[in-house]
């Protein structure tokens, strides 16, 4: 495995790859390994000739008030986890080569963008969207891999390729969850024992609500309130920041369930905020 940190070569490498006829999968990411990341690179692996991993904390994805400067890192053992996952170039750039000083240019998907997380993180997926068109640009990769935890994100990021013609192939892979149903997540180590005891109850919440759909409850505010009462009741230190079911690929809010919907949430708990989300299945299907 290659650790690239220049923007040029890594141009220059994935340049060299597709002038060979070779594939290029990337997967973005932001480091502090965990297996949702290795699902990741296990499965972008097996979709491409050669697997680029990106290792980046893009700081203009995060609100002045957010954890930027505390964000969890370790490279070492990161490039380890990568390696072993068969990655081929680890790109690891500076905040300084990826923005120079008069960087100007940002790229917005507004609608989608200010619902759901974009309502407490009103900047976040413009430097989402901006830092991931410019590793697509720079790798020119064929397929690159999201988690489905980062609901929105991906949402957001297809409508970007598909309205910009970013010839990309956008693939999901499902949350992986530790055994207790909590959604694996870098920011979990923010936790303290008596929060992560009740951090599973979040997912749980959400079962329930999968469950109450599956029967055939259509009424987006019953399902909503169900939720709401187990989540008071057995996350006390939790404060929710929003709980809400979408369409799953427009985002917009629905108030009845005729087709697929999503429930999506963050709840704040302690210096943590986690988001998850689960697919309610429509009228009489099973999730
Ligand atoms: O999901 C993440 O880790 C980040 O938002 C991403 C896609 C790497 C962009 O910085």
């Amino acid at each position: 495995m290659h650790i690239i940190k220049n923007l040029a070569d890594l141009s220059a490498q994935c340049r060299s790859w597709h002038n060979d006829r070779k594939s290029i999968c990337l997967v973005p990411t932001m480091g502090y390994y965990h297996a949702g990341h290795e699902d990741l690179m296990a499965y972008g692996r097996t979709l491409a000739d050669k697997l680029v991993v990106s290792l980046f904390v893009n700081p203009t994805q995060f609100g002045p008030a957010e954890d930027l400067a505390s964000y969890p890192q370790d490279h070492e053992r990161d490039a380890r986890i990568a390696e072993s996952h068969g990655c081929d170039v680890l790109f690891l750039p500076e905040a300084q080569d990826m923005y120079t000083q008069d960087h100007a240019t940002w790229v917005e998907v507004p609608k989608m963008a200010k619902v759901l997380c974009g309502v407490s993180r009103p900047i976040h997926f413009r430097g989402v969207c901006t830092v991931v068109l410019k590793l697509f640009n720079l790798t020119q990769a064929d397929f690159a891999v999201f988690g489905e935890k980062d609901w929105q994100q991906q949402a957001i990021l297809k409508k970007m390729c598909e309205d910009l013609n970013v010839p990309v192939k956008i693939l999901t892979r499902a949350t992986v969850r530790e055994n207790d149903g909590l959604a694996l997540s870098s920011r979990n180590v923010y936790l303290t024992p008596e929060e992560r005891r009740q951090a599973p109850a979040i997912y749980a919440g959400l079962c329930a609500a999968r469950n109450l759909a599956a029967k055939g409850e259509r009424n987006a505010k019953k399902i909503k309130d169900l939720v709401l009462q187990e989540w008071a009741e057995n996350i006390p230190l939790g404060r929710l920041d929003y709980l809400t079911i979408v369409d799953p690929h427009s985002l917009e809010s629905v108030e009845y369930l005729h087709n697929d919907a999503l429930m999506a949430c963050a709840i704040r708990l302690g210096k943590a905020r986690l988001i998850d989300n689960i697919l309610l299945p429509a009228c009489g299907s099973q999730a």
